[in-house]
């Protein structure tokens, strides 16, 4: 495709058509372009489909900016820096909880809670409830596919109802939390309205629990794939930068953009868009992109300094990014020190991977 017809109409799985972007120059002029916006209810008259979309990875400036603004600063380098230590004390507690024992799902034991435990504490919100928040994450993700059962409405319904009831204990009382600063913003009138705070909230605990959870997974598999990497990275634990660099490249955990869509009737490497037209990146494939990456399906922790897109580019950039490095970072050297000797029960191609366009991950990695 990239070779062929690197700028394509496709028919996607929930039966939109769009123009699919594939290889890593167009993918990247796409992403800085403002002509493609992300608040497609300009072009449908209607509502935004969700009360979960209000936030600033689905808004255009100048919505966009004092979204991103309100919780940029927790989310700073330095703010991240600073959690290091706690996030090592999070990896070793869950590796404890499975040491001795001679199985686990990398998954579920660790991928998964060591981001969620951190988003949670970020959040405010208790710890306990992250079976809850798992169930909910997924039915949004599912929602956003186009998949609106039965399980997945009430599912959706029942977080609305957790939210505004801890909305309501919040502003009683506000504590040292991001929920609490966005209360606080919302009582402010002109910065939040409602709407926008179940927006930012839900957007946030929704990275939180897609997203980490697969740059681990889909790290650890890059590692079993190449077993002379792995052996490198366990000797030289300090390539951990560039290590989880090119796992984002080689096997990101986001593997399309989120919608974009044509602001106005334009004309994009040849071809014609026409205003409201859908338009939506491959990261994945402009990362394997030859025209841009050396042996691109090689998987080479000394790559050296990446532009890999899978945090995206532009105004919409990932704002966890140095989050979920530093717990990449964390949990794979943790993971390569503590249990050294571990292996696949099975086979690679064997594992399953989740349904679904946006999100790239296994369900199990036993
Ligand atoms: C945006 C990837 C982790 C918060 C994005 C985008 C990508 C991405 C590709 C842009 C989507 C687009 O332009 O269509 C990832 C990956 C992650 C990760 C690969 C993990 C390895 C996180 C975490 C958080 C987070 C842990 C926060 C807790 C956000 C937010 C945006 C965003 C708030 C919207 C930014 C904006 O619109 O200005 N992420 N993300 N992400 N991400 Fe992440």
């Amino acid at each position: 495709l990239r070779q062929s017809d690197p700028v394509v109409k496709v028919m996607l799985p929930n039966g939109q058509t769009g123009w699919l972007i594939s290889t890593y120059e167009d993918a990247a002029a796409v992403l800085k372009d403002p002509r493609f916006i992300k608040d497609m209810t300009k072009f449908v008259g209607q509502e935004h489909p969700s009360v979960f979309s209000k936030n600033m990875l689905f808004s255009d400036p100048p919505d966009h900016k004092r979204l991103r603004g309100l919780v940029q600063k927790g989310f700073t380098p330095q703010r991240i820096e600073s959690m290091r230590d706690h996030i090592q004390e999070i990896a070793d507690r869950l590796l404890d909880a499975v040491s001795g024992k001679d199985r686990l799902n990398l998954i579920d034991d660790y991928a998964f809670p060591l981001p969620i435990i951190v988003i949670s504490e970020i959040l405010g919100v208790p710890t306990e409830d992250q079976d809850k928040f798992r169930v909910w994450s997924n039915s949004i993700i599912e929602a956003s596919n186009q998949k609106m059962g039965e399980d997945v409405t009430r599912h959706m319904n029942e977080f609305i109802a957790y939210l505004k009831e801890w909305f309501a204990k919040v502003r009683e009382q506000p504590g040292d939390d991001m929920i609490s600063e966005l209360v606080i913003a919302e009582n402010q009138g002109d910065r939040l309205t409602e709407e926008e705070l179940y927006g930012v909230v839900t957007l946030m605990i929704i990275a939180g629990h897609e997203t980490t959870v697969n740059l681990i997974g889909n790290g650890v598999l890059a590692l079993l794939e190449y077993p002379e990497q792995r052996k490198l990275l366990q000797d030289r634990p300090e390539l951990i930068q560039g290590a989880v660099e090119e796992m984002l490249r080689y096997n990101g955990p986001v593997e399309f953009s989120t919608s974009r869509w044509a602001s106005e009737d334009l004309e994009f490497r040849g071809q014609l868009f026409q205003r409201g037209d859908l338009v939506i990146v491959a990261l994945d494939a402009a990362n394997r992109d030859p025209a841009q990456f050396e042996d691109p399906d090689l998987f080479d922790i000394t790559r050296g300094k990446s532009p890999h897109l899978a945090f995206g580019k532009g105004i919409h950039l990932c704002l966890g990014a140095p989050l979920a490095r530093l717990e990449g970072e964390i949990a794979v050297n943790t993971l390569l020190r503590r249990f050294p000797d571990f292996a696949l029960e099975g086979e690679i191609g064997d594992l399953e991977w989740r349904p679904g366009m946006i999100v790239r991950g296994v369900k199990e990695i036993p």
